[in-house]
């Protein structure tokens, strides 16, 4: 009988170690197999990442224009029904969308827009644009927009328990005290000296009532940590610097500091994030067509 169980319980661990044996080496054959069993889901995460690339930089393009890349190479296009770009590196805009634009080191996010008029105002994909090329008629006049005025009063609040004193020094003007701005200037130093920092009538950004200059309009306003703060936190609260340093050629303006433009804290994150202006976020461009006539 003592034996019988001994021989019993022999039994139970030779076939125990063997069955711990086999499932070992079954689970060492998956895993070393694991990679290519896996094929599908590993093809499916690539796709997903390749369309998901971070973009470099950024392109605005209107719907049915065309824009010149100036960095050569074999570009494609993520969806050539929304833009397409040729072998010299011209981009069209086809419909309204967003893709990218990818060589081999390159890839830019592509937006597309709309512009449309709308009362003798311009938006471009439903974003107020007022610059050199773009106007409003005399009759509008909103007033300080209650969107901007909430959100700059958080800003103002946020800055001031960080010790900072942000306040508005110049909002909502009209187009008759525009007028009056620009007539001051332009005899004071000229046209065209005026124009590098004041808007002619119906083309100044404050008739929009969605526009803030801050504080004390001088150059020195830019030197302060007021003026740091706010370039490094406006866009939370949806507010762009209009006018920025090494921008004067595209916005048509001296660097302001000062002036801040409401736009929503999504499009005003995207302006930051690829350091650009609102032209360049748009697609537009900020001339005026002819010298004043006063
Ligand atoms: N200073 C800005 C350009 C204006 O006059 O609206
Ligand atoms: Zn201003």
């Amino acid at each position: 009988m003592q034996y019988r169980i001994g021989k019993g319980i022999y039994c139970g661990i030779l076939w125990g170690t063997l069955l711990i044996c086999v499932t070992a080496i079954l689970a060492a054959v998956w895993l070393l197999f694991l990679p290519h069993t896996c094929n599908q889901p590993q093809a499916s995460v690539d796709a997903e990442s390749e369309s998901e690339s971070e973009a470099t930089g950024f392109l605005a393009v209107l719907q049915g224009e065309t824009a010149q890349l100036s960095i050569a190479g074999d570009w494609h296009s993520t969806d050539e029904t929304i833009a397409a770009v040729d072998d010299t590196g011209l981009v069209t805009g086809i419909r309204q969308g967003t893709c990218q634009l990818r060589s081999e080191d390159a890839c830019l996010q592509v937006a597309v827009r709309l512009l449309e008029t709308c009362v003798g105002c311009t938006y471009v994909d439903g974003i107020l644009i007022v610059n050199k090329s773009y106007g409003l008629p005399e009759d509008y006049d909103p007033g300080l927009q209650p969107i901007a005025e909430t959100a700059f009063e958080e800003l103002s609040v946020d800055a001031a328990a960080e010790g900072l004193d942000i306040y508005i020094g110049s909002s909502y003007r009209s187009y008759a005290y525009q007028v009056e701005i620009y007539n001051n200037y332009s005899a004071l130093y000229g046209w065209e000296q005026a124009d590098t920092f004041s808007a002619r009538l119906g083309h100044s950004e404050h008739q929009t009532g969605l526009t803030i200059d801050c504080n004390t309009i001088n150059d020195e306003f830019g030197e302060t940590p007021e003026a740091a703060w706010l370039a490094q936190h406006c866009a939370e609260y949806g507010f762009i610097i209009r006018f920025p340093e090494g921008k004067e050629n595209i916005t048509g303006y001296q660097y302001e500091p000062w002036h801040i433009r409401y736009v929503g804290k999504e499009t005003a994150k995207e302006i930051q994030k690829y350091n650009l202006t609102l032209e360049e976020y748009l697609g537009v461009t900020s001339e005026y067509d002819t010298s004043w006539q006063g």
